[in-house]
């Protein structure tokens, strides 16, 4: 009897060891936002599901992806539902009172797509007034916000504003460039127009009490950002191809 006992506390041991080598973390993404973070075949693809994996087989942590609407990541994390956020994120200074954000592993632009035939929006300035329809709890809402005078719509996905774009329902949409480029190739009719609004950088969010995660995240991303690895992320999803 003390022999089983012994050799059962000695394969709990065992078990309790082999979970602390490969620590897990919950990371939550919006799988709404091609080429970051899209389905395909039902399974989420894109570049921050490379990115993910590639942080993986860098720090040997386990990324376990979560697929939460975008406007429920910030308080997802904040209550301790998920560990990080990989989606596309962009780093603005009112997201870092209440999260970390790890460095910077893309630059990205806000940008108008409005219809091809459309000539009264040329720009920002040319909004007031307009339909504007916006991603709810994305930066591109708080910039339409920042706009006196838009009339603005807020969807849950942004494929939703390009409906009512292709229905006129709406004027223009502000959003992502690499998101816009991605609607207006799926979308004939529709165009981006070249003035952009504000550049943006896209990093992970990280719970404000998790350091070592930071730290063991910011660590992976100062190898990948501008290796080999991160140009083949760049061909693969982001080149324009002609
Ligand atoms: N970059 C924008 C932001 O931070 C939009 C990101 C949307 N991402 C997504 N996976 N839907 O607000």
């Amino acid at each position: 009897m003390k022999k089983i006992l012994v050799i059962l506390m000695v394969m709990l041991l065992a078990g309790c060891g082999a979970k602390e080598e490969q620590k897990t973390y919950v990371v939550g993404m919006s799988a709404d936002f091609a080429p970051f973070e899209y389905r395909e075949n039902g399974e989420i693809v894109g570049f921050d599901v490379d990115l993910a994996k590639e942080i993986e087989k860098q720090t040997g942590i386990k990324l376990e992806l979560q697929d939460i609407a975008f406007a429920g990541l910030l308080p997802a994390l904040q209550t301790g539902k998920i560990d990080a956020i990989l989606s596309g994120m962009s780093v603005t200074e009112e997201r870092k009172k209440a999260v970390n954000f790890s460095k910077p592993y893309f630059n990205v632009s806000q940008v108008i797509v409005v219809k091809e035939d459309e000539e009264s929006i040329q720009g920002g300035e040319d909004l007031p007034g307009k339909s504007v329809g916006v991603a709810l709890g994305t930066t591109s809402d708080t910039l339409a916000e920042s706009i006196e005078g838009i009339n603005l719509t807020k969807y849950n996905k942004t494929y939703e504003a390009i409906l009512a774009l292709n229905t006129s329902k709406i004027d223009a949409i502000i959003l992502d460039y690499q998101q816009a480029r991605n609607f207006v190739g799926q979308n004939p009719g529709l165009k981006i127009l070249p003035k952009e609004l504000a550049k943006e950088e896209y990093a992970m969010a990280i719970g404000k009490n998790n350091s070592e995660l930071l730290e063991t995240i910011d660590g992976a991303l100062e190898n990948i950002v501008g290796s080999d690895f991160y140009e083949g992320l760049l061909e693969k999803y982001i080149v324009e191809k002609k």
